[in-house]
């Protein structure tokens, strides 16, 4: 029974949130008059050497007391006598819980978003510098339209920023307190909710409490805003795994972020990347396992509910390893602009350029448009050159009307720099688009 009831071996994680909202609720108890001064003093004094003794590693974790909440109550009483048994009045372990794990939560996703600022910072930095380095732009992972290094940072930026602003939503849904909500009805103690809500950093208590024992969507949410992030870096680390393959050769990272073999003296490893990819899944995971855990529980508490920690642990602890690889990653990767330049005008790069220039040129239908740079396309790759590499007169046997001003849109210069739209390749754009997001995040 131990073996399988025992938290303490996961959730003395969170005794620092579980100190701090006793402290809160034994302020009020005393300022409601349910406890004495003299007591509320005791209590704090109390838990004050608690978080000192656990500080300092040399607090007696009990398996026998089970979890964070009867560890710490069963210390204090032991330093404190009767004041520490007064302490737990008018509150259950079932809003205890649910308040620390809040609490948890919250200071995990403050960290996070300062993480995920510290990427985005990277980033954008790698962007200005890069603004105008021409690489190759995919789909299919074929050779599409060229673009730009920076503009590719700045993809990145513009989803971890949304995966930021997912964590705000959900720390704006999550900060209400729970506290007080006691085993699952409220006390008849005359409690002030609002208090210890406010001087825990709360907007305000939790309205219902049947549900504020019952519900854990908050941290299922903050999962999912995990999950997308991982999700992000999983892809960046995918394009740097892929771009340090030598066939590639678009990046090179320092020894710092990659590792050698033990039998292959030449090797390279990005690992970095490839952990970071493939840590991936235990973030997806402990979403599942979360919605998997709520999804058949009648209300309200039910000891399921204890399996929700160590998934949220490992997921917020997973995020910051992932999040701090890829900041010193994006920092480290140093671009081959020579070998981006050359493989972003291979495979036909600019051929959606010659097609818009007959559109714009010769007042070509756009569909026809696609027809005769098909026919060009095909031209080159008979002989064997790129489109730039066709004689006027051999574009001229496709189509007549085609005149050397053509040449002046097949570099992939001309191509990046023409698309100047909002939100568009070129490097003015990029610079500018940089120089709004470190202004952003300074
Ligand atoms: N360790 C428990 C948990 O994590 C604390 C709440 C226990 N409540 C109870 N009624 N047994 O959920």
């Amino acid at each position: 029974m131990q073996a399988i009831n025992a938290s303490i071996g996961f959730d003395r994680k969170m005794w620092r949130q579980d100190i701090r909202g006793s402290l809160a609720h034994a302020a009020m108890l005393a300022h409601v008059g349910i406890i004495s001064t003299e007591d509320e003093r005791a209590i704090r004094e109390g838990l004050a050497g608690i978080a000192a003794r656990i500080e300092a590693g040399d607090f007696p974790w009990d398996e026998g007391l089970e979890d964070i909440h009867m560890n710490i109550e069963a210390r204090l009483t032991e330093a404190v006598g009767e004041a520490g048994k007064r302490l737990h009045t008018g509150r259950s372990r079932n809003d205890q819980v649910a308040l620390d794990v809040r609490l948890w939560v919250r200071d995990a996703i403050d960290g996070l978003t300062g993480q995920i600022e510290d990427v985005m910072r990277a980033l954008t930095a790698r962007a200005e510098e890069h603004a105008a380095t021409v690489m190759p732009g995919f789909t299919h992972l074929q050779s599409a339209q060229p673009t730009t290094f920076g503009h590719h940072m700045l993809a990145y930026v513009e989803m971890l920023s949304r995966d930021r602003g997912r964590l705000a939503d959900a720390r704006r849904r999550l900060n209400e307190s729970p506290l007080g909500a006691a085993a699952l009805c409220g006390t008849g103690f005359p409690i002030d909710r609002h208090m210890t809500a406010k001087a825990l950093g709360f907007d305000g208590p939790t309205r219902n409490s049947l549900d504020s024992v019952a519900s854990r969507d908050f941290a299922a949410e903050f999962l999912f805003a995990c999950a997308m992030c991982a999700t992000h870096l999983s892809r960046l680390a995918e394009e740097v795994v892929i771009w340090t393959n030598p066939y590639f050769g678009f990046v090179t990272l320092s020894d710092a972020y990659t590792t050698g073999s033990s039998i292959m003296p030449q090797k390279r490893n990005p690992d970095a990347a490839e952990l970071v990819r493939g840590k991936t899944g235990r973030v997806m995971g402990a979403l599942t396992g979360m919605l998997t855990v709520l999804k058949g529980l009648p209300l309200t508490y039910g000891k399921d509910m204890q399996e929700d920690k160590e998934g949220i642990f490992d997921a917020a602890e997973t995020m910051t390893l992932c999040l701090a690889a890829t900041a010193g990653m994006v920092r480290d990767m140093v671009p081959n602009a020579a070998r981006l330049r050359e493989a972003a005008g291979a495979g036909f790069s600019t051929a959606t350029d010659l097609a818009d220039w007959l559109v714009r040129e010769l007042k070509m239908p756009f569909r026809d448009a696609h027809h005769v740079t098909g026919r060009l396309v095909a031209k080159a790759e008979a002989k064997g050159s790129d489109l730039a590499g066709l004689t006027l007169a051999e574009m001229q046997t496709v189509e007549p009307r085609i005149t050397e001003a053509i040449f002046g849109v097949l570099t992939v210069e001309a191509s990046v720099a023409s698309r100047a739209c909002y939100g568009g390749t070129a490097p003015e754009n990029v610079r500018r688009m940089a120089a709004e997001w470190r202004e952003r995040l300074a």
